[in-house]
């Protein structure tokens, strides 16, 4: 950052947004705004309502170590250690997947097929921070769920979030590749947005995405489709009869996904798409 900015809100929120803006941030103002808020402790309100509120030397230095790190591309949920998704707060590290909106399009799913009052169990395979598991049991009390993920230190991160929205009562957090060692036929809904990203295009996606997301939450194999064929039986296994499974896709790969989940004997099945009007979710049952 430059070192002649005024020390005020307005000052700093200025030069904040020269410096990502140079660094060809896409969303330099509103970036700059949260990493102010971040390292001042001033709300939205006070930048607008009171800008020549001076800021301390500290301060200058928190901001501008967190203006440092965005301009090298790292988002802001991951400089501030935390992500809103759907109605909760989720801590986030270098060790998850930052939560996308698209992904609640399968809470919007879940919360829609399993009213409030009714007990039910859920399973979540490749939990990552716990965004879809946790926002589901945080909505539906007398529900019960189970997140696995391969990676130990992700599954830190879930227990943390569980226990920050006292959830961890009725979440278990499980280090296992998938499904493996669940029992058949346990769970009335199975969720999971696993990697799908092909392995060939990793490199050419955002920085943000390719320098600070996990490998491990983005690589679906040559074709993007190695988790759906391991997950599709899988899923059906875990079913209830009459249980529903909603799985997260990459917006052109409903086609390859959706026979795999019909021919392992699903019903139903249907694309659901997001807020950006992309496919985005096949979801479906297994048979009574
Ligand atoms: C795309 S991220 C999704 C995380 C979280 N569910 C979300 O929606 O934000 C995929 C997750 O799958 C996990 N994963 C990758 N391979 C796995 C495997 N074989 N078994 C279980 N989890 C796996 C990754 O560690 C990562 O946390």
């Amino acid at each position: 950052m430059n070192e002649d900015f005024a020390p005020t809100l307005v000052g700093a929120w200025n030069a904040a947004r020269a410096q990502l803006e140079a660094a060809r941030v896409d969303s330099p103002v509103i970036d700059a705004r949260l990493l102010l808020e971040a390292a001042t402790g001033a709300s939205r309100t006070d930048i607008i309502t009171d800008p020549r509120r001076p800021i301390t030397p500290e301060m200058a230095a928190t901001l501008n170590s967190y203006v440092e790190r965005r301009a090298r591309r790292e988002p802001v949920s991951r400089i501030l250690g935390r992500k809103g998704f759907w109605k909760i707060a989720l801590q986030v590290t270098s060790d998850v997947l930052t939560p996308r909106p698209d992904t609640e399009v399968i809470v919007d799913l879940a919360l829609k097929a399993f009213p409030e009052g009714r007990a039910f169990t859920m399973a979540d395979l490749g939990v990552g921070s716990g965004a879809i598991l946790l926002s589901v049991l945080a909505e539906r009390p007398a529900a019960r769920g189970l997140g696995t993920d391969v990676s130990l230190e992700a599954l830190a991160v879930a227990r943390e979030n569980a226990a920050n929205l006292d959830l961890n009562n009725r979440a278990v957090l499980l280090r296992t590749s998938w499904a493996d060692g669940l029992e058949d036929g346990g769970y009335d809904l199975v969720v999971s947005n696993p990697p799908y990203i092909p392995s060939a295009d990793i490199a050419g996606l955002e920085p943000e995405v390719r320098d600070h997301e996990p490998r491990l939450a983005l690589d679906g194999g040559p074709d993007g489709l190695d988790a759906y064929r391991l997950l599709a039986p899988e899923v059906m296994r875990l079913l209830r009869p009459g249980g529903l499974f909603a799985v997260e896709i990459g917006h052109d790969q409903a086609r390859a996904v959706r026979p795999l989940f019909e021919q392992a004997g699903a019903h139903g099945v249907q694309v659901v798409r997001d807020l950006g009007d992309r496919d985005r979710v096949v979801t479906g049952e297994k048979p009574r």
